[in-house]
């Protein structure tokens, strides 16, 4: 499809040129409207607004299709691992084995904090959530990159800042637990690859190694990898948003990380978990709790279900379910709580409640059992997200860094306050 919509206010004509995407979508272009017409869209939540062109991750909603970069996220899955994913990401091709290996070395290289962070850690309270810390920690590294603000490091440093970021978020998060724990810091190891690293870091004590094993380390590079990008989300269009301003990475990364944080987006896979526990301790099997969801009793939401955009079925809950069940089995675990969300998920899915609001398991919905039985403490699961996403971050970075024709983010507003009105003194106030 190719052309232009036609738009008639008061019987002023405007054609809106039609942009096509590579796989078809559609979107009209409006820049010209308010110059055009005085008009504006209004659109809260932005659920018909294009932010963007963006060649990094197709979704198609309907049809439960995510792509990175054209690749499947089920072939991806099967057959990458995170790391190679997040060069794609970030690159747009999947690297030759010579352009691997130098992502891993610049890894590695940069895996280390600045010594001068373990004091800014020891500020923080033990009560703090390890998202806090994450935010404001990513936020502080950027203090020691001075170079990151700078027009020609900015472009031509960027391979090994954005190596950097994606190494240390991983290195400040497993600090994050430590400390919250009250736990001695364990240092990176530079002959382990990057997701045994981060488990080395959060569960080796200074007198023993944490044993590795494969099918932990696995499963949660494949929550990783599935977490590596979701095209325009809350987060994601935050980055970008603090990106157009030309802050620095580091302080893009660290408001995603902020808009990550909420229930409603990454959050949920801690709530996913808080609501199954709630569940398990009330000895419900999961049908009251629906009933309540149903009649919003206290507005409850069946957390992990529902999502803006896959009005069918999330393909990520599809492969993280499997190997959800795989991990246990490996692990010789049973767990009460998977028994509840399988029992959750078979009554949502015949009821007609979420039917007919097209709710369906999300990401976050098996995810955050996967994480319970390998030992991570529930607090936890946002920042394993946060990881995860960091590529994806990343990746929207440098496109908007690119973009020729990129301004800064600014939308606009329908006002609905008072019209002007004259100050009137304190003392003459009513
Ligand atoms: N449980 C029960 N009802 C729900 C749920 C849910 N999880 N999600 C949506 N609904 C209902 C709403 O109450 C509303 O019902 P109504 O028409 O009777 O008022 C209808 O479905 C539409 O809901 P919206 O909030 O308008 O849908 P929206 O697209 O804005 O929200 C969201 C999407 C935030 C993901 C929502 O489905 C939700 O809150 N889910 C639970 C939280 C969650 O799992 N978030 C993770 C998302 S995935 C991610 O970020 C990685």
């Amino acid at each position: 499809m190719n052309g232009t919509a036609e738009l008639i206010i008061d019987n002023k004509h405007l054609k809106l040129p039609m942009i096509v995407g590579s796989e078809g979508e559609v979107g009209l272009d409006v820049a010209a409207l308010r110059n055009e017409t005085g008009c504006i869209t209004l659109d809260p939540a932005y659920g018909n607004t294009g932010a963007c062109k963006s060649a990094i991750t197709f979704i198609d909603g309907e049809k439960g299709i995510l792509q990175y970069r054209g690749y499947d996220i089920a072939e991806l899955a099967a057959k990458s691992n995170f790391i190679e994913t997040s060069y794609l990401l970030i690159y747009g091709e999947l690297p030759t084995s010579a352009q691997l290996a130098e992502f891993s070395c610049e890894l590695t290289d940069n895996q280390m904090l600045h010594e001068g962070m373990r004091f800014l850690f020891e500020g923080f309270p033990t009560s703090a959530h390890p998202m806090g810390i994450l935010s404001a920690m990513i936020n502080a590294a950027s203090s020691y990159f001075p170079n990151l603000l700078n027009g020609t490091e900015r472009q031509t440093g960027f391979p090994r800042h954005a190596a950097r970021l994606i190494s240390q978020v991983r290195t400040i998060a497993a600090f994050s637990y430590r400390k919250a724990h009250g736990l001695p810091t364990i240092y990176p190891k530079s002959n382990l690859k990057y997701t045994a690293n981060f488990l080395h870091m959060m569960f080796s004590s200074p007198n023993e190694d944490w044993v590795i094993q494969p099918e932990i380390v696995r499963a949660l590079d494949l929550i990783f990898l599935l977490h590596a990008d979701h095209e325009q989300n809350c987060s994601t269009a935050t980055v970008r948003m603090v990106a157009s301003s030309r802050a620095n990475l580091f302080a893009s990364a660290s408001a995603g990380v902020c808009a990550l944080w909420g229930p409603l987006h990454g959050g949920a896979n801690q709530a996913v978990l808080e609501m199954l526990e709630e569940i398990h301790a009330e000895g419900d099997d999961g049908t009251r709790f629906l009933n309540e969801v149903k009649n919003k009793v206290g507005n409850r939401r069946l957390m992990g279900f529902g999502h803006r955009v896959y009005k069918n079925f999330d393909p990520r809950a599809v492969i993280i379910k499997e190997q959800c069940d795989k991990v246990l089995a490996n692990l010789h675990k049973s767990d009460p709580l998977l028994d509840i969300a399988k029992k959750l998920e078979e009554i949502a899915l015949n009821d007609d409640y979420f039917i007919a609001r097209k709710l369906y398991p999300n990401v976050d919905f098996y995810s955050g059992i996967i994480m319970r039985a390998i030992g991570i403490p529930l607090d936890m699961f946002t920042v394993m997200f946060a990881i995860g996403r960091m590529p994806g971050w990343v990746a929207n970075f440098k496109e908007v860094m690119e973009d020729p024709d990129g301004r800064i983010a600014r939308p606009r507003q329908i006002y609905t306050g008072h019209t002007l009105r004259n100050y009137v003194a304190v003392e003459q106030r009513a």
